[in-house]
């Protein structure tokens, strides 16, 4: 497969600095940063970074990955300006050493109320404890399937046993646990009443996301597509009807909560079909520095840039109001599979 390396497009810092830097031209308020902390993973599920694919990308060195201090002096702007949610992500968060540091850092910054993160649960059974006394607030956790095996094929490299046990100490500690799972036909489409009963079982609230053509779309395949409409009437088959749940307001993420008869909640992120581009609050930050306010679009500023060129806080906030401004209304996804960014999930974090 011939892949591309993620496309750094050249958004340019504003001139003079709006006097909302956060909001955009469709009046959208910027609220949730999301941070990569690595490019880095220990899994290599297949719709995300398949071994072949692991191979072939170079893995930013680490001269170029943000540090802690930057990382702190970058987020402190961004919570000046109004972001109140911080979510790490990877790669895979956890492999990044610090990682437990850097929760109490970011949670002990001046506006930050939530600091929660996505994770793929392989080193949670240990991390559980000090992430809980570190102050986060929140975990999303991936488990695609339940069947061990299958589990280990469609991580590359992972062990559903470690991840559940991950899931029960986290929320053996007090954290607030969601489950991911990636719709996928003719891998799990199957066991969608049994992962709700399975995360339900152990006290965490499952979603299902639509997948994605990242990655220029190669790694996306139309006959595995798995509508939200569909994955809502699989589950109504096994629970009954499904009622929506009011949002969780202007801090919440992209997914849409459903009740079954008995209350308990099931999320679906319908990126694809039903997206939600008309209520985002998110900008994404990469383990590199580069500012990208679209998931679905390769735009993006480098802060890493203009932080290690000496700029100043307000170059700082020029830089992050011109990817503002330049947020696009809405990302171009097509169910075909093309339309999709050349830049790799691993990369942003979802
Ligand atoms: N489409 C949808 N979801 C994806 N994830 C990774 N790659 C894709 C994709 N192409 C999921 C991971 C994780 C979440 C952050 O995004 O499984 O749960
Ligand atoms: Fe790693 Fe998550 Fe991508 Fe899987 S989906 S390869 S766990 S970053």
């Amino acid at each position: 497969m011939s892949i591309h390396l993620p496309v750094l497009n050249g958004v340019r810092p504003v001139d003079t600095i709006p006097p909302d830097p956060l909001v955009d031209l469709q009046a959208r308020r910027i609220r949730y940063l999301r941070v990569s902390v690595t490019d880095r993973c220990n899994y290599r599920c297949s719709y995300c970074m398949p071994e072949d694919l692991g191979r072939e990308l170079a893995f930013a060195p680490r001269s170029a990955v943000l540090t802690f201090e930057e990382l702190e002096r970058l987020i402190t702007t961004f919570a000046r300006l109004g972001v109140r949610k911080v979510r790490l992500t990877g790669g895979e968060p956890t492999v990044r050493r610090g990682i437990v540091e850097l929760v109490g850092r970011v949670r002990a910054i001046p506006g930050i109320e939530q600091v929660v993160m996505t994770t793929n649960g392989h080193l949670l059974a240990e991390l559980a404890g000090p992430l809980a006394a570190a102050g986060l607030s929140g975990l999303n956790v991936s488990v695609d399937t339940l069947a061990p095996e299958r589990f280990a094929s469609l991580t590359g490299r992972g062990d559903l046993g470690k991840v559940l046990a991950g899931i029960d100490a986290a929320i053996a500690c007090g954290i607030p646990v969601k489950t991911n799972a990636v719709a996928l036909r003719g891998v799990n489409e199957s066991e969608l009443a049994a992962l709700c009963e399975d995360a339900w079982r152990r006290g965490a609230v499952p979603r299902f996301i639509e997948h994605m053509p990242m990655s220029e779309g190669q790694l996306y395949a139309t006959d595995s597509e798995l509508p939200a409409a569909e994955i809502r009437s699989r589950l109504e088959a096994a629970f009954g009807p499904l009622s929506a749940r009011a949002s969780a307001g202007r801090d919440a993420g992209p997914a849409r909560y459903w009740a079954v008869a008995d209350g308990r909640e099931v999320g679906i992120i319908s990126a694809m079909t039903e997206h939600f581009c008309d209520d985002c609050n998110r900008l994404r930050l990469t383990a590199t520095g580069a500012l990208h306010a679209c998931l679905g679009h390769d735009d993006a500023v480098s802060l890493r840039e203009v932080l290690r060129s000496g700029g100043s806080d307000d170059d700082v906030v020029r830089a992050i109001a011109g990817a503002v401004v330049g947020k696009r209304a809405g990302h171009e996804f097509q169910r075909s599979g093309a339309g999709g960014p050349a830049k790799h999930m691993i990369g942003i974090g979802g």
